[in-house]
């Protein structure tokens, strides 16, 4: 299984989480623009942060993909979140490609940039066909990253983690990945 690789893009450093990740990671979870677009509920405790941490961690010794931790280049500021993910249930749709940021850095082209490798790193090193993004409906910022990326919607589904809503499920085949790197 491969261990999770540290990568470097224009201005990010896309590394393994560690354990000092929690406090950033958890003022991050605990700013009200993130709280309103994943729809966190106001008790979630440092403790449940600490829980997404390690589980975040543990997907990259079980299944070999995962999400990086975002640190800005030049000031070694961790700036978020981003990657592969997978959830073990018949309706999650396969490999996706998800963002979080510290709303601070909201505005930077970061979530674009790193879910930019991160497609790359599904495609090229996993082997995927077909990455997706799952968003609810409304998420404007989360839909745009996924536009950008080439991402279409595919069709709306209710998920077991998420039953009052169903979720947009966006899809990116590697077809149509490969024929946007080679327009450039
Ligand atoms: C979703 C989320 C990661 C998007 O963040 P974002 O900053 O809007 O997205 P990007 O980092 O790609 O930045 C795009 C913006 O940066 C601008 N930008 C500036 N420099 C840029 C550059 N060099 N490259 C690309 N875009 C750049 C773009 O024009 C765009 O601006 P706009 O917001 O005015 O349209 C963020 O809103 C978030 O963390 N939300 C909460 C968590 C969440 O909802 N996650 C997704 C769950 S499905």
């Amino acid at each position: 299984m491969p261990a999770c690789p540290t990568l470097t893009t224009e201005r990010l450093t896309l590394r393994p989480f560690r354990a000092e990740d929690l406090d950033p990671l958890f003022a991050i979870m605990a700013s009200d623009e993130v709280r309103a677009a994943l729809h966190v509920p106001d008790d979630f405790t440092r403790t449940q942060t600490w829980g997404s941490l390690t589980s975040l961690a543990g997907l990259w010794e079980l299944l070999g993909l995962g999400q990086w931790a975002l640190e800005e280049r030049g000031s070694g500021r961790f700036v978020g979140r981003a990657g592969l993910y997978w959830r073990p249930e018949p309706e999650w749709p396969g490999v996706e490609v998800g963002w979080m940021l510290d709303p601070g850095a909201w505005g930077l082209g970061y979530a674009t940039e790193a879910g930019a490798r991160s497609v790359r790193y599904g495609f090229e090193e996993l082997g995927e066909d077909v990455l997706h993004s799952v968003i609810l409906p409304g998420n404007t910022r989360s839909e745009a990253v996924a536009a950008r990326l080439g991402f279409t919607p595919w069709e709306e589904r209710v998920l077991p983690h998420f039953p009052s809503a169903a979720h947009c499920i966006w899809r990116l085949d590697r077809g149509t990945w490969d024929e946007r790197v080679n327009e450039g």
